[in-house]
């Protein structure tokens, strides 16, 4: 029987079933190479000799996952509790934002009881020592490699039997069986698959880097989040001095969980309190200003949000928005002009969100239609004051969750004032010396405010 072959793109890894000059998936010329596919009696006959019966639940190990702390709590919490013995974890952020940093710093605590193999293909070992008696890391349980191919390293491996393993980072990597170069999506694909394999036989644990490209990928579209166990992002402006960490995936815990850090001469800090942080250097007694709170994950978190509307120029006003969703910004423009009573449609509006912060909850609506209003009307909105609710297409304001949570932080931090949803039962957990505001509308808290 003539043999089936499949066709593969080596740069995207996209098949296809005839050869072609274009992948007609990625662009790329030229890298279309033609893999006979497995034939169907081989692969039968490979699982014949593992069989293995289903079992009911009953009947699987409980035992919890095996954890231990990485001696960094903000890391710990957005891991969900630690890190898990035999995980494969991609730590993903553009480049220079901390990931050879932080992953550095973690070895500290780790080495004084595991050994861990670090593989730098971006630095030389001369580099990565001037780095690690920058952090002050001295322990003799961290190993250095300075290696890309994959082959050699899957050797040092069974020498070296590490507790641990760091890639910085997956895109130098490459597989000699391959022929498409490092960073290529099929490279990539491939490595991930052997360093995953490498977890879970020997249950090392790994940390992989990967730089997000531009578009805010990992080495083309997501092609590896759906491979590995847990995926962190590292967020933030590089002026900023503050770094974000996210889970967007996690088989092991929550993936709201955020961690912060601030970036120092010593490396990376964790900042326990970020709320602080974030409303350090906020202007008194400004227009254009407003303070919400959000929830990340199990904490609420203090923001604040600005605005500036100025007279337009232009035919069609200019609207950009940072941190907030552009989408929702443009809506809730919409809204304060046809149901709140401003007439901002002639103006020019630029939202930021400090900090590099990047919000997703509706609660932060109000204090974004509140910033805008108090910009338009030049008149500023009290600075003891936090404005939380989500804003509906009628301009009516909608409750949102854990209220009285938020409101514990609100009064932490020394607000006086919140401006929240009317609610329908009376709240219990609020603390003194905070005064509750309810309102209907954003139109009733306009003429509260900003009148
Ligand atoms: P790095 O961890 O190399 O980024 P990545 O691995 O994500 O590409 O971080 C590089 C930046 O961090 C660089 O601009 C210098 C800065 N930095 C400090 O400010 N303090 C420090 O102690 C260290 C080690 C780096
Ligand atoms: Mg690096």
């Amino acid at each position: 029987m003539k043999q089936k072959t499949t066709y593969y793109c080596t740069e995207c890894g996209n098949e296809f079933p005839k050869w072609m000059g274009q992948c007609s998936s990625c662009g790329s010329w030229n890298t279309i190479i033609e893999v006979p596919a497995e034939s169907k009696s081989a692969k039968n006959a490979v699982s014949r000799g593992i069989k293995r019966l289903p079992r009911t639940l009953a009947e699987l190990d409980t035992a919890e996952e095996e954890r231990f702390s990485s001696g960094i709590a903000e890391l710990d919490r957005v891991l969900g509790g630690g890190c898990v013995k035999g995980s494969l974890v991609l730590f993903g952020g553009s480049p220079g934002i901390g990931k050879s940093t932080l992953l550095l710093q973690i070895c500290v605590y780790i080495c004084r009881e595991q050994t861990i193999l670090y593989v730098t293909g971006e630095e030389s070992e001369r580099q990565l020592k001037m780095r690690a008696e920058r952090l002050k890391v001295r322990t003799g349980n961290l190993f250095v490699l300075s290696e890309t191919n994959m082959d050699d390293i899957l050797d040092t491996l069974e020498s070296a039997k590490p507790d641990m393993l760091i890639i910085d980072s997956i895109q130098t990597l490459y597989s000699p069986e391959l022929n498409s170069s490092a960073g290529s999506v099929a490279q990539v694909k491939e490595c991930t698959n052997q360093l995953m394999k490498i977890a879970k036989t020997y249950g090392v644990t790994v940390f992989v880097i990967g730089h997000v490209n531009k578009e805010g990928a990992i080495a083309g579209p997501k092609v590896l989040e759906h491979m590995v166990d847990c995926v962190l992002y590292f967020e933030g402006i590089q002026s900023a001095s503050h770094r974000i960490l996210r889970s967007a995936k996690n088989r092991f815990g929550s993936t709201n969980e955020i961690g912060v850090f601030e970036m120092t001469e010593a490396g990376l800090q964790e900042v326990p309190n970020p709320s602080e942080l974030l409303l350090s250097g906020r202007p008194e007694n400004t227009p254009g200003t407003c303070v919400t709170c959000v929830m990340e994950g199990t904490r609420p978190v203090l923001a604040e949000i600005q605005a500036l509307m100025t007279m337009s120029s232009f035919n069609v006003p200019r609207r950009t928005s940072n941190g907030l969703d552009y989408n929702r910004a443009m809506l809730l423009m919409a809204v304060i002009e046809k149901r709140g009573g401003l007439k901002i449609g002639g103006f020019d509006g630029y939202i930021n969100v400090i900090g590099g912060l990047s919000i997703d909850e509706p609660a932060a609506d109000l204090a974004a239609v509140l910033a805008i209003g108090s910009s338009y009307t030049d008149k500023p909105i009290p600075d003891d004051l936090v404005a939380i609710g989500e804003v509906g297409l009628t301009g009516e304001l909608r409750s949102v969750t854990q209220l009285e949570q938020r409101i514990v932080e609100i009064k932490r931090l020394g607000f006086k004032r919140c401006i929240i949803p009317m609610q329908r039962r009376k709240l219990i957990n609020i603390p003194d010396g905070i005064k509750l505001i309810e309102v209907k509308t954003i139109r009733e808290a306009f003429e509260l405010l900003i009148k």
